[in-house]
């Protein structure tokens, strides 16, 4: 019983811990038998239930220190107030939100609300104030050529030439892999967490045609001349070759010694 006891200890310990995992963040909460109502109104609903803890009532935002709202979740976050319908659709569209704490990068996970909620709470936050809509990129009247120009010039100093993405001293840069037309027109526009924002100054709306004509491409580029391995760069090519040749020498040390010993 005496030594069970350690096991069967470290069992509970890893079985909560699985458990608290396999939750989705902030436990995300659906109000019911809301089919039937405005999209507005289905939106409010929502955010109050599963944003509000962070971003506050009526999308104003959390700036003093940190209170537990909805979710048990230690709020804090920025007002909501003026981004239109255009952020909440990419933090929503991407998993970005919602947060489990306050202080974590967002990334792209795994998306906890159907496409109806989506926009019924992109329409609730763009109803807050006045601000900028989803846009709608025009990707095939952009020029590639062009468009790798731009994307060398202002983005690929994060995310490398090919969209590898990559580390920028402690933030991940995400891929661009993953990312469609609008969610990258978007990207640009609003800067999310540490990526600054061009306006249409820094970029055209026609400039960032090309450079999403650009980054839709280099998700297949070819591979001229052999293979890819990841499409970033040395240190891969050399970790490739390093295998290369602990095969080859692994497979000379077998062969020999097969001799030797017959
Ligand atoms: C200073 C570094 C930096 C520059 C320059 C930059 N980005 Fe980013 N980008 C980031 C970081 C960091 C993120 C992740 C944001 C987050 O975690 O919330 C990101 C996220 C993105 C995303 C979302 C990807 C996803 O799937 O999560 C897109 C699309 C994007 N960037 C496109 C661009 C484009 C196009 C440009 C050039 C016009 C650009 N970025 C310039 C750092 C940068
Ligand atoms: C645990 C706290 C937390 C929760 C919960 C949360 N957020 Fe956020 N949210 C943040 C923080 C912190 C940022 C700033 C991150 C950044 O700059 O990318 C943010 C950024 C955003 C932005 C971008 C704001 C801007 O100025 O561009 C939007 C939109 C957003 N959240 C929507 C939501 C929605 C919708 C929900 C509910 C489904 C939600 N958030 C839940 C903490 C949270």
């Amino acid at each position: 019983m005496r030594r069970t006891l350690p096991f069967a200890l470290l069992f509970l310990v890893l079985a909560a811990t699985g458990l608290a995992l396999a939750q989705p963040p902030s436990g995300i909460v659906r109000p019911q038998g809301q089919g039937d109502k405005p999209l507005v109104q289905q939106g409010s609903q929502l955010y109050a239930a599963n944003c509000s803890s962070c971003h506050g009532i009526d999308g104003r935002g959390v700036t003093t220190p940190p209170i537990r709202g909805a979710g048990n979740i230690k709020g804090q976050g920025p007002s909501l107030r003026g981004v239109g319908a255009q952020a909440p659709d990419f933090y929503l569209r991407t998993g970005y939100m919602p947060l489990s704490t306050p202080h974590e990068q967002p990334y792209r996970t795994r998306v906890f609300f159907s496409d109806q909620q989506i926009r019924a709470m992109t329409a609730y936050i763009a109803s807050l104030a006045p601000g900028p809509p989803i846009p709608t990129p025009q990707p095939e009247t952009g020029s590639l050529a062009k468009g790798l120009h731009s994307f060398t010039e202002h983005c690929a100093g994060c995310h490398q030439v090919v969209g590898e993405g990559g580390y920028v001293t402690d933030k991940r840069v995400p891929t661009l892999k993953d990312a469609n037309a609008t969610e990258i027109n978007e990207a640009v526009r609003i800067g999310p967490y540490y990526m600054p924002k061009f306006s249409r100054k820094d970029i055209s709306d026609k400039e960032l045609n090309s450079i999403i004509a650009y980054v839709l491409h280099s998700k297949n580029p070819t591979d001229r001349g052999g293979w890819g391995i990841g499409h970033i760069g040395p240190v891969p090519e050399g970790l490739v070759a390093w295998f290369i040749a602990i095969f080859a020498l692994v497979s000379i040390c077998a062969v020999i010694g097969k001799r030797l010993s017959s």
